[in-house]
């Protein structure tokens, strides 16, 4: 607590010390019957008198400027009233100065300490400060999320548990270069990280020693495995018929050289071997393209009643061939929507032809569009207004629950050995999705095991100007 004196409480130690010598004359003199006693103390009262008056002022004075003195580092104490002029009014004005200067530059101080914080935390990448004693000095927001909140002055090793980031931070702490290690986060959803330690250059004033930061790498990681899967599963389809040709090939020129029947055999399946490659080249094909082309949508307005029809036609023999009716439902209102007419036929033929594949032997697949007043969310708020759907429906056995969410996925089937017998690519479904994503459409797939599949794509219509 800073004492509060008041002036008056040291106005009269101090009269009584300077008016000292005068009165000890004084009383001296008495005492020697040099004056009166009387006079003495007439004297005396007249000396302290004179010297009160004499400092009052520099009293008042003097405690102004300890008061000022203390309300420099103290906000308790009141601003004081200073007097007007004087050497007290010339200091008052000089440490008010000093303070106002003082103020701003701790107000700026602040705000740049603040700015950092800000910047640390706005980084997308968690980051640590360290101190030489593996403690953690700062944490942005990003590493509070993902070890927890309380990290400050917490050893490392607490939250973070992993041998080989332990060592490289051991290694940068005892004075070893930067280092690089690839790091696992624990938790229900593993992400990978590329942990970075780097040695700070000078010893901050927060005692930082290193600077821990982690990369996430998770999505990157996930696209080379992607990749590497699509490349070994294309390799794989297109190496499978090869080697039939090649094999049959090798039976032609030599033991079945001269057996008429078994060329045309042979012939046959080496024909249907070539159809297999070539529609899977192209499939591939589509793929490239559409995933090439999907951030720029098609803006010519189709009408789906003529491209339905012309699919269903094209489609009718093999329909035929399973013994299966085809029915196309069309209202004869049906808004012309936004897209692509060859797009739009190879999604219409995928589904159809999937419909006619695993359908039932006898059995009908309908085919009907809609214009409905909502589409699904995925299609976005504009898009999915007032627009149109087409489903196609079969009678077959139906898809396992478990299967449904994977089924637009390359290569992906149900029962591989049964899609290869049929001639199938397992690229249709993936083409679909592109296709219909390109279009700002969506694609719902539902199926009930023993009583059939559904097939519905949404796609935005022309509006009613024709824009
Ligand atoms: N209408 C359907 N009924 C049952 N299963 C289907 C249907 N459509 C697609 N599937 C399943 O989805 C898989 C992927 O389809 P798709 O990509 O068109 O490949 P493909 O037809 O070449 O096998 C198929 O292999 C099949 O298992
Ligand atoms: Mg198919």
């Amino acid at each position: 607590m800073p004492s509060t004196k008041n002036p008056s409480d040291r106005f009269l130690p101090v009269t009584l010390a300077l008016s000292a010598p005068a009165l000890a004359i004084l009383f001296l003199l008495a005492l020697l019957h040099q004056i009166h006693a009387g006079v003495a103390l007439g004297g005396g009262l007249a000396v302290l008198a004179a010297t009160g008056l004499m400092i009052r002022k520099h009293m008042a004075e003097l405690m102004a400027a300890e008061t000022l003195a203390r309300s420099l580092d103290d906000a308790a104490v009141p601003p004081l009233t200073v007097p007007q002029q004087g050497w007290v009014a010339d200091l008052a004005s000089d440490l008010a100065r000093l303070r106002t200067n003082w103020s701003r530059e701790l107000r700026t101080q602040y705000a740049v300490a603040g700015s950092h914080e800000t910047v640390l935390d706005s980084l997308p990448d968690p980051l640590l400060l360290l101190d030489e004693k593996r403690r953690v000095v700062r944490a942005n927001l990003t590493a509070r999320k993902l070890f927890g909140r309380d990290l400050k002055e917490r050893d490392l090793a607490q939250f973070l548990r992993d041998p080989e980031v332990l060592d490289a931070v051991g290694t940068v702490l005892a004075g070893g270069p930067g280092q690089e290690v690839p790091f696992e986060s624990p938790g229900s959803v593993m992400r990978i990280f590329l942990a970075r330690i780097e040695p700070l250059p000078v010893k901050a004033l927060d005692n930082a020693k290193a600077l821990l930061t982690f990369h996430d790498i998770t999505a990157l990681k996930r696209i080379e495995q992607m990749r590497a899967d699509f490349v070994a599963n294309a390799s794989h389809e297109l190496r499978t018929p090869l080697a039939t040709l090649s094999g049959f090939i090798e039976t032609l020129q030599g033991p079945a050289k001269d057996d008429a029947e078994a060329h045309d055999k042979f012939l046959a399946i080496m024909h249907e071997q070539t159809s297999r490659m070539t529609r899977l080249v192209q499939d591939l094909l589509s793929l490239s393209r559409v995933e090439l082309n999907e951030l720029t949508p098609p803006t010519s307005p189709v009408d789906l009643r003529e491209l339905l029809q012309s699919v269903t036609d094209g489609l009718d023999l093999t329909a035929k061939s399973k013994q299966e009716i085809l029915i196309l439902s069309v209202p004869p209102n049906l808004p012309r929507v936004i897209g692509d007419t060859d797009e739009l036929t190879q999604i219409f033929q995928n589904l159809i032809d999937n419909a006619i594949k695993y359908g039932r032997l006898g059995g009908t697949v309908t085919i009907e569009a809609r214009r409905i007043e909502k589409g699904p969310m995925t299609m976005g708020s504009e898009a999915r207004q007032d627009c149109v759907s087409v489903t196609v429906v079969d009678e077959g056995e139906g898809i396992a629950k478990e299967h449904l969410p994977r089924l637009t996925e390359r290569f992906y089937r149900v029962d591989t050995a049964r899609s290869r017998a049929m001639g199938g690519t397992g690229l249709g479904l993936a083409i679909v999705k592109h296709m219909v994503n390109r279009h700002r459409g969506a694609l719902q797939i539902e199926s009930t095991q023993g009583v059939g599949s559904r097939f519905t794509v949404f796609l935005p219509r022309v509006s009613d100007d024709g824009q």
